[in-house]
């Protein structure tokens, strides 16, 4: 298990004291069962704590107000990802309680993804516009890691996550407040967007005329049709000495080394595209919503069946047809090796639809515009191309990277 249970031990014996007090004198039956290799990944969740109504309206615009002057780009490019057949979940799962496995194919039509991940000022945007308040708004509160919180606000907290006590619910965090009330983004406005429920975050796409990838979309694109491996673009975590994500480095979660450079998120644009496609931070900074229902266990889908002939592939796979959580992909900033490696394509974590947090953002896809036009010459093309180069090791985004693994 890759969740280090002394660990989260030690943690919770430091914790500080009052806090502890306080846990222990507030409701028990409020915490999500600590899961096995949970690692908190999926304990910021709306079941771990109690609704805290928002007295609603005046969670207000005064951020909004400032924002029409900033001149700073959108960042809404899109991508094409082209249709073919494309391997997704692995061989050699790293946390299989998540599902990481088993390894199999799919076939998927050419589809659009966002090249970066939403940003706070294309969320401005579609709430400028629109009025939309997000859920953080409207249940009062968000989760925020115990680090980035201002004292004041952090003595104002009387409850945890037991299974991740450093996660805690702040009254008044939402993404205009990303890290508490006596915060916001005024700074921030190319930094993804956080605290952003999966039903916020289907209904931004929406509004954009696009929609959440699925999981297996989104996994495609991000193995950058490299078989198997851990990164878009191999195996090594950084690659040349050159930092490619933002996830956390130093001991989780008490040190902070910022060596990639940030401490939490960074600017949607930053560090190099992460697959040949231009995509970036698919991996790192923050967790990305996919539209899929969460299921830790493939093997009952006829659908995944790895032998299956081509022809028999599911076609675009939506996921399960029901469950309680949506599954996110990706990783975050709060991501280590010892901690949460879960900054990997084929990991995965889940949280209820109605759940924020400040590492959980997302970004959206679409359907290609021309599959109508498409004929079925073109479509073996594609199919046949992609297969055959998975038989290759490395279509590689750069032959420099050479796998270590
Ligand atoms: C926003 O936060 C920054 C610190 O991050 C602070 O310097 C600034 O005064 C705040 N702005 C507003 C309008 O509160
Ligand atoms: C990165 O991707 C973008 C498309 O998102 C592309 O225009 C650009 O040329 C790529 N940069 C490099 C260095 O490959
Ligand atoms: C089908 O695709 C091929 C290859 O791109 C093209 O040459 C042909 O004209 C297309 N046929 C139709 C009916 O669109």
């Amino acid at each position: 298990m890759i969740c280090r249970w002394q660990s989260l031990i030690f943690n919770i014996l430091i914790f500080n004291a009052f806090l502890l007090t306080k846990i222990q004198s507030g409701s028990h039956d409020t915490f999500k069962k600590p899961e096995t290799s949970d690692c908190g990944c999926s304990a910021a969740n709306r079941q771990t704590t109690t609704k805290a109504k928002a007295d609603s309206d005046s969670k207000n615009p005064e951020v909004l107000k400032s924002i029409n002057s900033k001149n700073i780009k959108l960042y809404d490019e899109m991508v094409p990802v082209e249709g073919g057949i494309y391997g997704i979940g692995s061989y050699k799962p790293i946390i299989p309680a998540d599902g990481e496995g088993p390894a199999r194919k799919v076939k998927l039509a050419r589809f659009w993804l966002d090249v970066h991940e939403v940003s706070n000022l294309q969320f401005s945007e579609f709430v400028q516009q629109t009025g939309y308040v997000t859920e953080a708004e409207r249940f009062g509160n968000s989760y925020v890691i115990e680090t980035f919180i201002s004292e004041e606000v952090k003595s104002s907290i009387n409850q945890a996550v037991a299974a991740a006590p450093w996660w805690l619910p702040v009254n008044g965090a939402d993404w205009m407040h990303p890290t508490g009330p006596d915060s916001n983004i005024t700074h921030l406005m190319d930094h993804p967007v956080v605290h952003v429920s999966w039903n916020d975050a289907t209904a931004f796409c929406k509004w954009k005329s696009k929609r959440l990838p699925r999981e297996a979309e989104w996994e495609s694109a991000c193995r950058n049709n490299k078989q198997d491996r851990l990164f878009p673009w191999g195996n090594l975590e950084k690659p040349k000495d050159h930092h490619y994500m933002n996830i956390w480095h130093g001991s989780f979660p008490t040190e902070n080394t910022k060596d990639d450079g940030y401490a939490s998120t960074c600017p949607v644009w930053s560090y190099p595209n992460q697959t040949t496609h231009g995509l970036k931070n698919m991996i790192g900074n923050v967790w990305e919503w996919v539209a899929d229902w969460w299921q830790a266990n493939h093997h009952h889908h006829q659908d995944h069946h790895p032998d299956r002939h081509q022809e028999e592939l599911p076609v675009n796979p939506a996921g399960p047809p029901g469950g309680s959580d949506k599954v996110k992909k990706g990783g975050s900033f709060m991501c280590t090796k010892q901690h949460c490696y879960r900054y990997r394509c084929g990991a995965r974590s889940s949280n209820t639809p109605d759940s924020s947090a400040y590492n959980l953002g997302f970004r959206c896809a679409r359907d290609d515009d021309d599959d109508s036009n498409d004929n079925d010459s073109n479509d073996n093309d594609d199919v046949e191309d992609i297969h055959n180069s998975e038989n290759t090791e490395d279509v590689v985004v750069n032959n420099a990277y050479k796998d270590e693994i």
